[in-house]
């Protein structure tokens, strides 16, 4: 086993480390402030062609590994969670659909722009009573000649507001369970399509979460994806690879976390001396290196399987849940070691631990995660 990065992998980790503490950074507290999303940086970063990492230069994209891709999500997270999520939704979510799903044509119109980023892409498969049980939607899409015409609520739709179009699971058959759902592809554009208020949230406030409406919303037959009955395959098999990114950003806040303690801890003297000199913070800050390196050696092994083409989802779940769960525990630690001082928004380490938190919620909650990986592991 070979833990040293390729040039390629050093150069991208370079890169995106750069461009997080030179873009990111310096508006990072008042994008949370404002919750306001980063459009300028997300533009920035369409340029430089992280939003279609994993396409290849084919179909525009940066054509690179998964490794590759969480290297840089890790980096992007570290410095701002928000612009982590939007970019791995887009990446993992959206792009990895039309690449395993969508067909030649479908591909041509919308790949090459998402993967430039002039596109944005959302995926939307929670409603307000389907969350977990993700197969128990009810937002319908009826057949009208080469149509469909939907109607229903989804909820939680990361990049809602700010994307061109959606990634749209809906029951196209009543009574059969997950065997009646179907995949979509809706432009925003399309009438009978709104999105409801921007979520005011506790975390990531620099990202966009929004409902979404159809009301009689006709769509040409041709968006659908894969075919009739495939949706919830198709939600599930995009989630493991969601679940790889969303794991990244995880690491990269319990990696702020770690860096901000250590700095932090050299610099605050109690009682005459650096509280770095204390048992009780060794213990809280090995605590942290350790958890970091085990979540990324996690990550790294999913990631290697989805490149080698191997089944991943119970080692996508193992690393969502171990880094998301590792990065509540580190961003806690860090406002411990902070104080009064970490409390205070000026310092910016509760940032951290509210951004933490919706990496155990979002793209399946750890629960589920559990849930998965104690089938899989029953299974073998
Ligand atoms: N890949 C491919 N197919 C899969 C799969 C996977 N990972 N997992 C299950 N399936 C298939 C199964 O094989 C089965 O098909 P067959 O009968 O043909 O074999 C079918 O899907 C149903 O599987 P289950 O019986 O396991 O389904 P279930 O109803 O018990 O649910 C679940 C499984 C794990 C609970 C699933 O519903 C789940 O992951 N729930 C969480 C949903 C989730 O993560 N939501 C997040 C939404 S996105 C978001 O967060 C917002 C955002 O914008 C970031």
């Amino acid at each position: 086993m070979d833990f040293n990065y390729s040039e390629e992998q050093l150069l991208i980790k370079q890169t995106t480390h750069d461009f997080a503490e030179k873009h990111l950074a310096p508006g990072v507290m008042e994008r949370d402030e404002k919750a306001e999303f980063p459009t300028e940086q997300i533009k920035m970063m369409a340029e430089l062609g992280f939003l279609g990492m994993m396409v290849p230069e084919k179909w525009n994209g940066a054509g690179m590994d998964t490794i590759s891709y969480v290297i840089a999500i890790e980096e992007i997270a570290r410095v701002d969670a928000s612009v982590a999520v939007v970019m791995s939704v887009n990446n993992s979510l959206v792009c990895q659909v039309f690449l395993n799903w969508c067909t030649d044509q479908q591909k041509q119109k919308y790949l090459p722009r998402l993967a430039a980023g002039e596109l944005l892409g959302a995926y939307s498969l929670s409603e307000p009573q389907s969350g977990s049980d993700a197969s128990n939607m009810r937002t319908f899409a009826e057949r009208d000649g080469n149509y469909y015409i939907l109607n229903g609520t989804k909820n939680w739709v990361t990049n809602g507001i700010s994307s061109d179009l959606v990634l749209v699971y809906a029951m196209t058959t009543k009574g059969i369970g997950y065997k009646g759902i179907t995949a979509f592809i809706v432009e925003k554009s399309r009438a009978g399509f709104s999105v409801g208020k921007k979520e005011d949230k506790l975390g990531i406030r620099g990202s966009d979460t929004c409902e979404i409406y159809f009301d009689n919303c006709r769509i040409p037959a041709e968006n659908l994806i894969g075919e009739v009955g495939q949706g919830f395959k198709i939600a599930l098999s995009t989630l493991d690879g969601g679940r790889i990114g969303i794991a990244a950003q995880a690491l990269g806040i319990a990696r702020a976390a770690l860096e901000k303690s250590l700095v932090y801890s050299k610099e605050r003297e109690q009682f005459g001396q650096p509280i770095a000199n204390f048992g009780a913070i060794h213990d809280k800050i090995s605590n942290m290196a350790c958890n970091v390196d085990a979540a990324r050696l996690l990550i790294h092994q999913a990631a290697a399987l989805k490149d080698a083409k191997q089944r991943f989802t119970k080692e996508g779940a193992m690393a969502k849940y171990f880094a998301s769960k590792i990065a509540m525990e580190a961003t806690t630690q860090c406002v411990q070691i902070f104080g009064g001082y970490g409390y205070m928004r000026e310092y910016g380490v509760e940032r951290l631990m509210r951004d933490a938190k919706i990496t155990q919620i979002y793209e399946g909650t750890s629960e589920i995660q559990q849930l998965v990986i104690a089938r899989a592991l029953l299974k073998e």
